[in-house]
This record gives C-alpha cells, sequence and structure tokens, in this order.
C-alpha cells in the first residue's frame, strides 16, 4: 500500500519524508490555503522534496480553464499530478489530460457510479473521501469497497484507489484490508501509527534493565575495561 501525506505544510512533508515511508503528497485548495504561500511556488517545492507523484488541484469549473491549468500545474515538475473534480467538465479534463500522458487524481468522489466514470476517462488515481462520508451518518469504508470490487472486475481499469479524508489510523487499517492501492493521510495520522502503549512502556523496562548491567554497545572497550578491574 502507498502512502501519501494530506498536506502542502513543506515542514511536515520533509519531516516525514525523512522517514522513508512517504510515497506521494496530496494538496487542495484548502490545504495551499492554510500554507499561506502561492501554489505554484509550495508545488514546486514539495515535487523537489519528495519524488513520487505530488496531486495540485485546478480551480477552474468549465473544461478549458480546468485543462489550461492542468497543463501548467504538469508543467511545473513530472511528479506532478493533475487534480480534477468529479464533475462532467473534470472527467472530460481528465481523459484529455491521461491521453497527453499526465497523471490525474479524480477527487470529490462519493459514490461507486462516479468511481466507475473516472476510471473510464482514464484517471490514474481515484479519491473517494471517507470520513466526509462517516460525517454524514454514511459508510465510508463500504464506498472503498464496492470500488475495489467493481475495479478488480475490470483489468482493464488501470485507476488506483487512493483513499482520502482518512481521520484515524482505523479508516487505514480498513482500507489495506481492503486492498486499496493508496492511502492519503494527514501527519497527525501517519504519527499516531506508530503508537502503542505497551510499546513505550515495552522500551521503558528494556531500557532500564540494560542501565542496570552498565554496558555500552558502541563503547564496548570500556565496558570490557571495567568489568575487568572488579
Ligand atoms: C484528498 O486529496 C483531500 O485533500 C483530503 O483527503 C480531504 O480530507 P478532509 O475531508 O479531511 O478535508
Amino acid at each position: 500500500m502507498k502512502f501519501f501525506i494530506d498536506t502542502a505544510d513543506t515542514k511536515d512533508i520533509r519531516e516525514l519524508a525523512a522517514t522513508g515511508l512517504l510515497d506521494g503528497v496530496t494538496t487542495n485548495p484548502t490545504l495551499i490555503a492554510k500554507s499561506g504561500r502561492k501554489m505554484l511556488d509550495v508545488i514546486a517545492e514539495i515535487c523537489d522534496i519528495v519524488p513520487g507523484p505530488v496531486s495540485a488541484e485546478a480551480v477552474s469549473t468549465d473544461h478549458a480553464t480546468m485543462l489550461a491549468e492542468g497543463r501548467k500545474l504538469a508543467a511545473i515538475a513530472p511528479n506532478v499530478t493533475v487534480k480534477v473534480p468529479l464533475t462532467p467538465d473534470g472527467l472530460k479534463t481528465c481523459k484529455v489530460l491521461t491521453d497527453e500522458g499526465r497523471q490525474v487524481n479524480v477527487t470529490l468522489c462519493f459514490s461507486a457510479g462516479q468511481a466507475i466514470l473516472a476510471a473510464k476517462a482514464g484517471a490514474t488515481f481515484i479519491s473517494p473521501f471517507v470520513g466526509r462520508l462517516d460525517d454524514i451518518s454514511q459508510d465510508g469504508m463500504q464506498l472503498i469497497a464496492d470500488i475495489c470490487q467493481i475495479y478488480k472486475q475490470y483489468p482493464a481499469f488501470k485507476t488506483e484507489v487512493l483513499v482520502a479524508s482518512i481521520r484515524h489510523p482505523v479508516h487505514l487499517i480498513a482500507a489495506a484490508k481492503l486492498g486499496a492501492h493508496v492511502a492519503t493521510l494527514p501527519g497527525s495520522v501517519i504519527r499516531q501509527l506508530y503508537q502503542h502503549p505497551l510499546t513505550d512502556k515495552g522500551l521503558a523496562s528494556f531500557l532500564a534493565d540494560w542501565a542496570k548491567t552498565g554496558q555500552s554497545i558502541l563503547d564496548d572497550d570500556k565496558a570490557g575495561k571495567s568489568a575487568a578491574a572488579e
């Protein structure tokens, strides 16, 4: 399963990219606004940090302007993935851009029918938003199950399921069980994945016992000398 980080905060991206676990980045207009920076600058910087796909979202709603925006965004770096909304104009734009050999992420997907349309339009990624469905008392993860099941029936569909709007580790684990190709996660959720109280407790107890030995792995001469002196 590929891990993307869902943010336009380059400090957070640098920190998590250093773990070696990041495969890509997704941004959206809200995240760009939150960064307080110029979109083209932020996307260029992110593309330098992470070699994998970096989603940059077009903001016009008509096909012609969306296509021009998509081409401009794609020209920033070879790893830009143009993000378009799941609308008739968005899918028309997706088809043209993918026919040109560019990567496209179709966003704001809330139904299996929409996901079928995106696959037929040649989308590289489809982004179903699980958290926002949960927010309105619908089962976001059921949508992931439906899309994964449908896409498996049609090997000609090359679109990857990119689970978006993930709010907590349970979402991520459920998506992984379903075989979703990609999860885009806020940095806070990636950090939560490391945590378990038994890991902390176990480590504290191992370190306390190790301290009693007086040994040092790196400075084993010193440990040897003190043992000989006794
Ligand atoms: C994905 O590409 C979106 O940017 C994101 O996952 C939306 O998440 P939210 O519903 O938490 O805003």
